[in-house]
């Protein structure tokens, strides 16, 4: 696996690059356009993380907040509802307090994740697209059932968005709903992986330009 120094890569016939830019060709069938975007040592890396976690998919990036932005972003569109936990993480409860309402119109109903029934009755039908929390939370590490609550996100409709910061990997369940869990392992790898848990998730999330698998 080498490291990667930023480049543009060349591509020799014309046709190629109209595959690469519709998404046709991409990392997986070993077409790269943007080194920034995605390389072959990110690529490895993420398979070996996936490998790892035993999931489908994972897609690494150099910073929690940028991955937890990204998948939000992702998910969620103007006038979108999030449902997330009244414990997280002060960068986290800012981006969704102060950021996205104001950059995005996407608001945020804090709960206390453990009253299910107020976990229900908070989610709008149509409009909440995310249920987000924290595995073991940061800060007062309140332990999330997170395989409870990604099952009342999936049977409403919506995507669980997992934050696994302050869990051992050991800890990550495969929950089949779709789930997106976002990893920092700051010993193990000093890297973020935004983990996938769900084929069709991972692929939503990664048909962004230059990322699709
Ligand atoms: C629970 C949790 N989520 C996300 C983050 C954000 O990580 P980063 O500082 O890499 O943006 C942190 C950082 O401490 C955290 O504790």
């Amino acid at each position: 696996m080498s490291i990667e120094a930023f480049a543009t890569l060349i591509v020799m016939e014309p046709e190629t690059k109209h595959r690469l830019f519709s998404g046709e060709l991409g990392p997986v069938k070993d077409f790269f356009i943007y080194s920034p975007h995605f390389n072959l040592t990110m690529l490895n890396l993420s398979l070996q993380m996936a490998t790892l976690e035993g999931i489908e998919a994972a897609y690494c990036t150099l910073s929690g907040m940028f991955v937890i932005s990204l998948v939000l972003m992702q998910l969620c569109s103007s006038g979108d509802h999030v449902v997330a936990s009244q414990t997280l993480y002060g960068g986290t409860h800012a981006l969704l307090t102060h950021f996205f309402p104001r950059a995005c119109s996407i608001t945020t109903s804090f709960v206390d994740l453990r009253d299910y029934d107020t976990v229900k009755v908070t989610i709008m039908e149509g409009r909440t697209k995310v249920l987000y929390f924290e595995v073991v939370s940061n800060p007062t590490l309140t332990v999330a059932d997170v395989l409870e609550l990604c099952r009342i996100a999936h049977d409403k409709g919506l995507t669980a968005v997992v934050d696994n910061t302050f869990a051992p990997m050991c800890t990550l369940p495969r929950t089949s709903y779709g789930t997106v869990f976002t990893t920092p392992r700051f010993e193990d790898y000093s890297e973020y992986t935004e983990v996938f848990d769900g084929w069709d998730e991972a692929e939503k999330l990664l048909s962004m330009k230059g990322l699709v698998l």
